[in-house]
């Protein structure tokens, strides 16, 4: 990511910097290195939760994880990002809360993957990362599912691929205490190179649909609106709560089950306003991931543009979970020409992708940048990237 943070960090490869990290606070070379990508989320946003379909792909900036067993059974982590080291033992996971900050991301693993019984290894731990933190392009995902296949590998645990998302989400949700969904977790940890991950939240059933973007001469413009996450958590359980209320009101179990066809009906059924519009942006947005999987299925990439920008519209009218920054990006990169933008994830800041051709990326970027100045915004920070594969275990 361009802008003043990429400025800091350090240029050395992120695996590189986590094998050096590694023998630097343990005093001996790592046994392996394990990375996992951060996510940005083509369409369907708020709708995991809600038991519907999200489109993400993988990133190719990544956190890297390198590890080795420690005898003792405990477990040491340092990380490049804070330069701290901290430790923990069975006691600190045995309930949440006990670790806190980035460590919880790491104990949160440890404690889901004891709560599921199994017999986690002890280990020592070094963490190093180009993703951004609180961009929301999932680096707590990115940094569970790391350390996860890192633990799951080093312990011969039996966790296949497709069990890890559940419980990466469960140390989100029930050590570090964010009411998040599935999609993260499952971005990262099973995504490929060159597609999108079509998942469906009720049943965790996948397909990786093509997205080559390379083949099409097109790229994605991810661009970090620096916007200051105000009262994002708050207002994510508030998105949450209402979708809950809304799908008792309707008698379904979640509001995956309203069809676009029935969006009247329900809508009529509704007699408070704001609900109607936080149950438009579910139904339509489901459909709107649907319709982008159909053409990314027919090899239609350069057709779903449209679809992006609906999709934006309805989480700026309907969801109300845009600000100022994001909504501004995303009109300079269509009047720049991208095909299509939208902001990506929870919400309230964080980051806008806009699909565009390939040699246009820097003009949109620029032109985003303008308009930013323009209105007296921070500079914001972009990238221009391709799909990315999920997690992997590097040596
Ligand atoms: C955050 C959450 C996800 C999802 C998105 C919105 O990224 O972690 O589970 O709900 O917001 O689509």
């Amino acid at each position: 990511m361009s802008g003043p943070e990429a400025a800091r960090r350090p240029t050395a490869d992120v695996a590189d910097r986590a094998a050096t990290g590694f023998t630097e606070a343990y005093g001996e070379p790592p046994v392996g290195r394990w990375a996992a990508p951060g996510r940005a989320n083509l369409i369907g946003e708020h709708t995991d939760y809600n038991d519907g379909f999200v489109l993400p792909f993988a990133l190719p900036l990544r956190t890297v994880v390198a590890a080795a067993p420690h005898p003792d059974g405990t477990w040491r982590v340092c990380s490049e990002l804070s330069g701290e080291t901290i430790g923990f033992g069975a006691d600190e996971v045995a309930e949440p809360g006990r670790v806190t900050d980035w460590g919880a991301y790491v104990a949160g693993v440890v404690w889901a993957l004891r709560e599921a019984g199994h017999a986690v290894p002890g280990a020592r731990l070094a963490i190093a990362s180009d993703v951004p933190l609180g961009a929301g392009l999932s680096s707590s995902a990115a940094l569970e599912a790391a350390v996860l296949t890192a633990l799951v590998d080093l312990g011969g645990l039996d966790l296949p691929a497709e069990r890890q998302p559940r419980l990466a989400q469960r140390a989100e949700n029930g050590y570090v205490g964010a009411p998040t969904g599935i999609m993260d977790q499952s971005a990262v940890i099973r995504c490929r190179a060159g597609h999108a991950l079509f998942l469906d939240c009720r049943d965790e059933s996948i397909e990786h649909v093509p997205f080559d973007l390379d083949a099409a001469g097109l790229a994605v413009l991810v661009v970090d609106s620096r916007a200051p996450h105000r009262h994002a958590d708050g207002e994510y359980a508030a998105r949450r709560g209402s979708c809950e209320r809304a799908a008792g009101l309707l008698g379904v179990a979640a509001l995956r089950d309203v069809p676009a066809q029935g969006l009247d009906d329900a809508l009529a059924r509704l007699d408070e306003e704001e609900t109607r519009r936080r149950v438009r942006h579910v139904v339509t947005e489901n459909q709107r991931v649907l319709d982008t999987v159909a053409l990314l299925r027919a090899g239609r990439v350069r057709e779903i543009g449209p679809l992006l920008t609906a999709s934006h519209a309805s989480m700026r009218d309907d969801f109300e979970i845009t600000v100022p920054e994001v909504d501004t990006a995303v009109e300079a990169a269509l009047a720049a020409g991208a095909l299509g933008a939208r902001m990506t994830g929870g919400g309230f800041g964080g980051c806008v992708l806009a699909l565009v051709d390939a040699e246009r990326a820097d003009a949109v970027a620029a032109a985003v940048t303008a308009a930013y100045a323009e209105r007296g915004f921070p500079a914001p920070g972009h990238v221009t990237v391709l799909p990315g594969p999920g997690a992997t275990r590097l040596d």
